[in-house]
């Protein structure tokens, strides 16, 4: 087992990570309080590993909330449910709220969390690889809008990450890989040596050797901790995590929440990112294509954008986008692999032909 520390004065907490955790109530044990327990999962996890899970709180009273699976269901009607079944049970500030699942129920529940009677404990058991390397570590919680995605949050520390990574060996492997997403940008934009290192193991971690996995887990949950622990309300490093993400979220809000995974958009829009890196001049082309393939081909992610956006629908949906400030669009983009920054002014015909390369994106 590993342990790595998110260091936040009071709210510091630890991110524990091994196989066979669950089974493990004596470790986690010290950070779940004494209270009520209310675990919150969805129609997919919580028959895998609802019973495993409960285990962890024997003697205690537990209700469960099972939302409906999927990123479209992240919104405020589960948020109100989750508020309605709290209430209606009479569930008081000594309630611990227990998000298992990816890192849609983990955002659920964190926001849920944050909110209800102005704050209560929670805990993040993080079921996808997405989770346990990115979303369940660092506080972000929140729901979509039908006008924009996780525009609707607020920053709230669980009170530990319990990753169990035995779990991950019922996700799905486009699951994985949409996880994987998250760990390639971790290289790009902070570790060249853990980008080169993931393009040279990719055929086993695309196959979830568990060994290689377990190291992508410390790597990627070491870098979150550090970037958190300096900057955990987001004005200025932790924006760098949203490489790939502007142009992604505006895929992910034009096709319809759900339609690709969030992992898919990102490797798409990281591509996009290092398109117009190179035509703003900050790298060079061999270094985008060689991202492009890294993506495309070591580890078979999609990385051309769906067509049928178009350059007004994605400069109407970055304009939205949580960075954006005085009508400008704020892109983070690359000056080398592993080196990354943010660029607020970005000339409009160089951004419209990122926009419409398609096939030609980094090439
Ligand atoms: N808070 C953050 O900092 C942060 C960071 C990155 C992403 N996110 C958010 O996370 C979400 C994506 O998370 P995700 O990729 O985990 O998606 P997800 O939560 O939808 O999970 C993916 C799918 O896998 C299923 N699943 C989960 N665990 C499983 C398991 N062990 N075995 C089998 N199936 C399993 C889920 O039911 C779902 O169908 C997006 O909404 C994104 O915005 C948040
Ligand atoms: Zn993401």
């Amino acid at each position: 087992m590993f342990t790595v520390n998110v260091e936040l004065g009071d709210r510091s907490y630890p991110i524990f990570v091994a196989e066979g955790l669950l089974n493990s109530a004596d470790v986690v044990a010290p950070y779940l309080g004494q209270g009520r327990v209310v675990i919150v999962s969805n129609d997919v996890v919580a028959p895998l590993y609802m019973e495993t899970v409960k285990q962890l709180f024997a003697g205690r009273e537990i209700m469960e909330i099972i939302l409906p699976d999927g990123e479209a269901h992240k919104n405020l009607d589960a948020i109100s449910h989750i508020y309605d079944s709290l209430l209606a049970g009479k569930y008081d500030r000594n309630t611990l709220l227990v998000a298992l699942g990816g890192g849609v129920v983990g955002d659920i529940t964190g926001f849920a969390a944050a909110t209800y009677l102005r704050g209560i404990n929670f805990v993040q058991i993080p079921t996808t690889l997405l989770a346990q390397v990115d979303s369940s570590v660092g506080g972000k919680t929140g729901v979509n809008h039908p006008l924009g995605k996780n525009m609707i949050g607020a920053f709230y520390q669980p009170s530990c990450v319990v990753a169990d990574t035995s779990v991950l060996k019922t996700l799905p492997q486009r699951e994985v890989k949409a996880g994987l997403a998250e760990v390639i940008k971790y290289g790009l934009i902070y570790d060249a040596s853990f980008f080169n290192w993931l393009a040279d193991n990719s055929d086993g971690i695309v196959l979830s050797d568990p060994a290689l996995l377990s190291q992508v887990i410390r790597t990627c949950c070491e870098i979150k901790a550090e970037i958190v622990a300096k900057d955990e309300k987001e004005s200025g490093i932790r924006a760098l995590l949203n490489l790939g993400h502007t142009f992604g979220h505006a895929i992910e809000t034009a096709s319809g929440y759900g339609t690709w995974l969030h992992g898919e958009t990102v490797s798409m829009g990281m591509v996009m990112a290092a398109d117009l890196s190179r035509r703003i001049g900050w790298m060079d082309r061999d270094t985008a294509g060689r991202i492009r393939s890294v993506l495309e081909e070591n580890f078979g992610m999609p990385v051309l954008p769906p067509a049928d956006i178009s350059v007004e629908q994605y400069i109407d949906l970055m304009l939205s986008d949580k960075k954006a400030e005085l009508g400008k669009i704020r892109f983070v983009l690359l000056k080398a692999i592993g080196e990354a920054a943010i660029e607020g002014d970005v000339d409009k015909m160089l951004l419209k032909e990122t926009l419409t390369a398609g096939e030609n994106l980094c090439r």
